[in-house]
């Protein structure tokens, strides 16, 4: 059925999908529903969930709470383009709880929260260049498609702008000499945008005090900092990863958990920056679908959600998370095997090497066609891990102890199979 489905696919959609990320040989599985954990494929397939869109569903797919409140909603109509009071709602709710933001800015995906968080740098400082990092992934337009993580880190850029491009300086994550180097060699840096955990390049963990440093850095030369959140506001830990690391950037992104996978996204930071947007300020930003009654629901019911089971939710994430590394880990050791796992939080993933994993470089150097070997076999045990290397595995609020246990035992299946194919 998935296959009859992506003939039908590729004749029409290019490659067949409607992001390259989905696309993997020699052709992806079709979503038929998802409930909790699991998708349901088109081919009657039950698959645990570690993909969870990317990151985006936290509490699990068609989570009860707020699918109940969109039903409702939808009664009520679902765009309007005037102000609602769940706006107003869901925006105090974000500023309870994430530590010192002050403002915040609706929006709908990543990319326009990053695109529009450098133009607010921009704006602000004067400046004109951005610093980010080399695997960081921020968005599918020019200027932050140098050296990008996920996807786009295997694609051409054919239709960028190479003059946009070379406003955006590179460095190495994790690496604050070459950063500190780069600074003082530019005195028109506006910001630096940064994934505070690399999430899009496998999972990259910052070095202790490596964020500590960057917010010093950034502070004294009087450059902007961005957090693109996108993928750890809400996940990492309820107030994200500012919170989680005890770091404030000047600006944060959010999107992806805050509306449990709904298209929802924000700006967020201090008033002074973030009320320079239009109509206040000067930096224009609009949308049509920005704070949509739809998503704006859904955000309020994760985020209520969210605030109601914290004690409980990221502690048994962060206890699934480390169970189930510890668990791949003993069979990586058990076998032999050149592999490592990285794991915060949520989120792990493991790589094929020997080395350690602290930059995009090192990530390059692992063994994409073992990666490959072993998500098709897990997949065969009805174990979704998203397709590339490039990309994190997460956990969400809907999985069980029988789940993790049935992926402990998959991984060992899997890996074993990808010893003996070496
Ligand atoms: C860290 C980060 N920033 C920005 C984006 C772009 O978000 P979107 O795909 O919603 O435009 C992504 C997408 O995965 C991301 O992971």
């Amino acid at each position: 059925m998935s296959s009859t489905l992506f003939d039908r696919a590729k004749q029409i959609i290019p490659g067949g999908v409607n992001s390259p990320v989905r696309f993997y040989e020699p052709y992806p599985f079709f979503a038929s529903y998802g409930k909790g954990s699991k998708i349901i494929t088109k081919d009657h397939d039950t698959l645990i969930d570690y993909c969870l869109g990317y990151g985006a569903v936290i509490l699990g797919h068609a989570f009860l709470d707020v699918i109940n409140a969109v039903r409702t909603q939808l009664d009520k109509g679902n765009i309007f383009c005037v102000p609602t009071e769940n706006e107003v709602r869901l925006v105090e709710l974000i500023i309870e709880l994430i530590p010192n933001i002050e403002m915040v800015r609706l929006m709908n995906t990543g990319s326009e929260a990053t695109m529009h968080s450098i133009r607010l740098a921009r704006a602000y400082t004067g400046k004109k260049k951005i610093v980010k990092f080399d695997g960081c992934y921020h968005g599918a337009y020019d200027y932050v498609m140098v050296n990008p993580g996920s996807s786009a880190s295997t694609s051409a850029y054919d239709g960028n702008l190479v003059e946009s491009m070379k406003q955006t300086l590179l460095v190495p994550y994790n690496d604050i000499n070459a950063l500190e180097k780069l600074v003082k060699q530019n005195k028109d840096i506006a910001c630096i945008i940064i994934e505070p955990v690399l999430a899009n390049m496998g999972l990259i963990i910052p070095e202790d005090e490596y964020l500590n440093k960057l917010r010093r850095l950034t502070e004294r030369e009087g450059i902007i900092l961005i957090f693109d959140e996108v993928v750890t506001g809400f996940r990492l830990s309820l107030g994200g990863a500012s919170e989680y690391f005890g770091v404030m950037p000047d600006i944060m992104t959010l999107a992806k958990s805050i509306g449990n996978g709904f298209p929802l996204s924000a700006i967020a930071g201090k008033k002074d920056i973030i009320e320079l947007l239009s109509p206040k300020g000067t930096v224009f930003q609009g949308s049509t679908y920005a704070g949509n009654p739809i998503s704006v629901t859904a955000g309020i019911a994760t985020l209520e959600k969210l605030k109601e089971v914290k004690n409980d939710l990221y502690p048994k994430l962060s206890r699934f998370s480390d169970t189930l590394s510890n668990g791949i880990k003993d069979h990586i050791r058990d076998l032999k095997l050149n592999a490592r796992v990285n794991n915060i939080s949520s989120m792990f993933q493991l790589f094929f090497t020997g080395g350690q994993i602290k930059n995009a470089s090192n990530v390059r150097q692992s063994n994409q066609v073992l990666y490959k070997r072993l998500f098709d076999e897990l997949l065969k045990s009805g174990i979704f891990i998203p397709p590339s290397q490039f990309e994190t595995c997460f956990i969400s609020y809907s999985h069980d102890d029988d789940d993790i246990d049935r992926t402990i035992e998959a991984f060992a299946n899997g890996l074993t199979k990808v010893k003996n194919s070496e």
